[in-house]
């Protein structure tokens, strides 16, 4: 074969969905399965947005659209930002895309040159590593779990910079951990970005998605941000819309002029019927995702006094998102049956081989020490997938043997 392309060969595809491959095979082949693996919301997508995306079909609005996205949408968006997270941007300054992913994608191959740096906080979502190399970035990531609590550590990331430094990526809430910066913490980091003359990427799409009383802040609002901060959301978590693919960014005109160009020698458009559907879903309430948020912290609360309950594992209370990042490594060099556990891998591959639950390795999000788990899912799988983790790990526990 003709070699492919270095670019591609430095690129690892997404863990995340490699996992929820694994256990969807398994299951296939007869296993019984539980995943807490999923990256979505287990609600249908709210019905005035359906609505809407079936009254475009029917006026036939299913043709190419302004590759930026159709400028009520935008007009729409940039209401939203300066309503919700007083984030000064005009309709001008919107670039809708092909969900989230494709906006960070856009945005990093509009700023990045060979040899800048992008700063990567960890645990961070598995995606960014690949999406800075794609861009022939360097990610350099700077250990954010100080006393295994997951908060941004501003001395690091001060430490960390260096004359290569292009942006820093944010993601709060936070897909692993669940953690939502305060507006003290935000305040520090909006202070270094200023202060280092770099972008700020900030991926906001789980802001709505928020517990006890926690509140999302972004750092769009902060004085000194407005040639500095690309500010990301999308429709995917708050709206149930993962299959919609619609995402969406506001930031400095040039930066969204220069991803918009991107856009248009890549996918141009995106959807345009989920345009449509995504103008309803911003402007039709928030009832259905208010809803969604009082069923999420009922099962966080469930998940929590369930685990706090099992030796040696660490669990840190999620205050945003729908994800538990658990520490494991008290039980690494504990028994599997096949050889000591050491690591995240073997141990999700452990729980779904012998225990039919299937969680994502903390690898993925640079976090080795942990396993994450979704409860994106029905109270009966959480209950019965704690219950087979909780089995997985006490088995390890009787089972001890040290590792010289
Ligand atoms: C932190 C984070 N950012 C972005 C995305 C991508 O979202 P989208 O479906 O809009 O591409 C995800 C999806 O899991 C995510 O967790």
């Amino acid at each position: 074969m003709l070699p492919l392309s270095s670019r591609v060969r430095k690129t690892a595809g997404s863990q995340t969905l490699a996992q929820t491959a694994k256990a969807k095979r398994l299951r296939e082949a007869g296993m019984d399965v539980v995943a807490l693996t999923a990256g979505e919301p287990d609600f249908p997508t709210p019905g005035h947005v359906k609505e809407a995306a079936l009254a475009a079909i029917a006026s036939d609005f299913t043709h190419y659209t302004e590759n930026e996205g159709i400028r009520e949408l935008r007009e729409v968006i940039a209401a939203k930002f300066s309503r919700e997270n007083d984030f000064r941007v005009t309709a001008e300054q919107i670039l809708v895309s092909t969900g989230a992913k494709q906006s960070i994608f856009n945005a990093l191959q509009a700023i990045c040159n060979p040899g800048d740096e992008v700063l990567l906080l960890s645990p961070y979502w598995v995606s960014y590593p690949d999406i800075i190399k794609l861009a022939d970035a360097t990610p350099v990531i700077v250990s954010s779990h100080r006393d295994g609590h997951f908060r941004p550590d501003i001395r690091r990331i001060r430490d960390a910079l260096s004359r290569h430094t292009k942006a820093l990526i944010l993601n709060t809430p936070c897909n692993p951990s669940g953690v939502v910066y305060s507006s003290e913490e935000i305040s520090q980091i909006a202070d270094l970005v200023r202060d280092a003359g770099i972008y700020v990427l900030s991926d906001e799409i789980y802001e709505k998605i928020t517990y006890d009383g926690n509140r999302h802040i972004s750092i769009g609002s902060f004085p000194g941000m407005e040639d500095k901060a690309i500010v990301v959301n999308g429709l995917s978590k708050a709206f149930a819309m993962t299959g919609w693919r619609i995402g969406y960014m506001g930031g400095p005109p040039e930066v969204i002029k220069a991803a918009s160009k991107v856009q248009s020698q890549v996918t141009s458009n995106p959807n345009s019927i989920a345009q449509k559907a995504a103008v309803a879903a911003l402007t039709g309430g928030e009832a259905d995702v208010r809803h969604m948020v009082g069923e999420f912290s009922r099962r966080r609360d469930l998940a929590m006094e369930f685990m706090s309950r099992i030796p040696d594992l660490t669990v840190v209370k999620p205050e945003g998102a729908f994800y538990f990042l658990l520490g494991v490594s008290r039980f690494y060099g504990r028994r599997s049956g096949s050889g000591p556990i050491s690591s995240s891998g073997e141990m999700a591959d452990y729980l779904l081989d012998r225990h039919g639950v299937a969680v994502v390795p903390g690898a993925a999000f640079g976090m080795d020490a942990c396993i994450r788990l979704s409860y994106a899912c029905s109270v009966e799988n959480l209950r019965k997938g704690l219950e087979r983790m909780r089995e997985g790990l006490t088995q390890l526990s009787s089972d001890h043997v040290s590792i010289p």
